[in-house]
């Protein structure tokens, strides 16, 4: 039965980065370009790469083992798990299987959540739908993306922008007038061949003798991508915001994907939202998919830049083409 009554909110947030760092300095070593390219046009300046015995499910039990420590909540209370990614252990069994094992969340649900980079807010809403009628109480919601694997490392347009971690979320019923305010979710598949991972499923399947015009490296039409980025962050804001019944001042942070400094920029001049306002680590990470919301999310929390109280705005785009956003009355 739907109980409106429940008010849905994070309750502890955990996340995790492989220890390899790549700087752009030792990119220049391996393709044609710069740091100083890469910091101008991307303000990316190192990311993490996992180790060849490091999968989605290993970053993603790490940040999820964070969150429940955090949330002070037990692996048996977990009634579901979704993880998002683009970069399963493989296509089944789910990762969200293999995490629900290894954190011995004995009574979940699991499932795995495709959105590309929007997969967090997909998943952190789909959550909340489910602790709210009441069919669960705590929802384990995973980002984690090991997209070291799927980038051609030849391919200096994209090879540098990637980088690979894990940020998770306990979600569950919170007092109050907090938690999730409004939350707003689009999707537009006549941009999908904007960004893709072509060979790689029923289209075209994988093929380890494939040319390397046939393997499944991520292929984007980086500047369509941008545009879409700029226009999707400032729709969402506004959507969510009129669902939410909130004005733009209303917003203490937000914490939107990281994907490229300059989207960033040019939201909060367009927004007329301060720098200071927003919530930015893709120097440190680059552009970590489905994991990047979460991983910034946590940095803001440890710099002390969330309160109880707060209004927190969650933003997310990419494949599909996906977007989203989520405003949040901090508990
Ligand atoms: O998370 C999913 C969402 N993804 C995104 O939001 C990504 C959105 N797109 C972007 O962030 C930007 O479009 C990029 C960072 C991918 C590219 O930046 P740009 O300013 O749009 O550059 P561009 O593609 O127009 O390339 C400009 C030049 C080209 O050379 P020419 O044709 O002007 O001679 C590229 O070949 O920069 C060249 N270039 C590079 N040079 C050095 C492209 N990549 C590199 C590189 N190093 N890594």
């Amino acid at each position: 039965m739907t109980n409106r009554m429940v008010r849905v909110g994070i309750l502890g947030v955990g996340s995790y980065v492989p220890e390899k760092v790549l700087t752009n300095k030792d990119l220049e070593a391996m393709v044609d370009t710069s740091d100083q390219w890469i910091t101008t046009r991307t303000g990316i300046k190192e990311r993490r790469i996992a180790a060849v015995n490091e999968a989605a499910s290993d970053l993603g039990v790490k940040a999820g083992v964070k969150a429940l420590k955090d949330a002070a909540v037990a692996p048996e209370e977990i009634d579901l798990i979704i993880v998002a990614t683009s970069t399963p252990d493989m296509y089944f069994p789910s990762t969200a299987c293999i995490i629900q094992d290894r954190l011995n969340c004995v009574n979940a649900g699991a499932f795995d959540l495709a959105a590309g980079c929007t997969g967090f807010l997909y998943a952190l809403v789909v959550a909340e739908q489910f602790v709210r009628t009441g069919s669960a109480r705590y929802v384990l919601v995973i980002g984690s993306e090991v997209l070291s694997r799927i980038l051609n490392w030849e391919d200096r347009t994209t090879c540098v922008l990637f980088g690979d971690g894990a940020g998770a979320v306990v979600m569950g019923p919170v007092p109050g007038e907090g938690g999730v305010l409004a939350s707003y979710l689009a999707s537009e598949g006549s941009g999908a061949h904007l960004l893709t991972l072509p060979c790689s499923g029923s289209r075209v399947p994988f093929g380890a003798e494939a040319p390397v015009n046939h393997r499944a490296f991520i292929s984007m039409q980086g500047k369509e991508v941008f545009k879409f980025a700029v226009r999707v962050m400032e729709e969402a804001t506004e959507k969510v915001l009129a669902k939410a019944g909130l004005d733009k001042e209303d917003i203490h942070l937000v914490v939107p994907h990281q994907a490229n400094i300059r989207i960033i920029e040019h939201y909060s001049k367009k927004m007329n939202l301060p720098m200071e306002r927003i919530m930015t680590n893709v120097d440190k990470y680059g552009n970590t998919s489905a994991a990047s919301v979460p991983l910034a999310l946590e940095e803001a929390l440890q710099q002390g830049r969330i309160k109880s109280g707060d209004n927190v705005l969650l933003i997310g785009f990419g494949a599909g083409l996906t977007w989203g956003a989520a405003v949040i009355k901090w508990v």
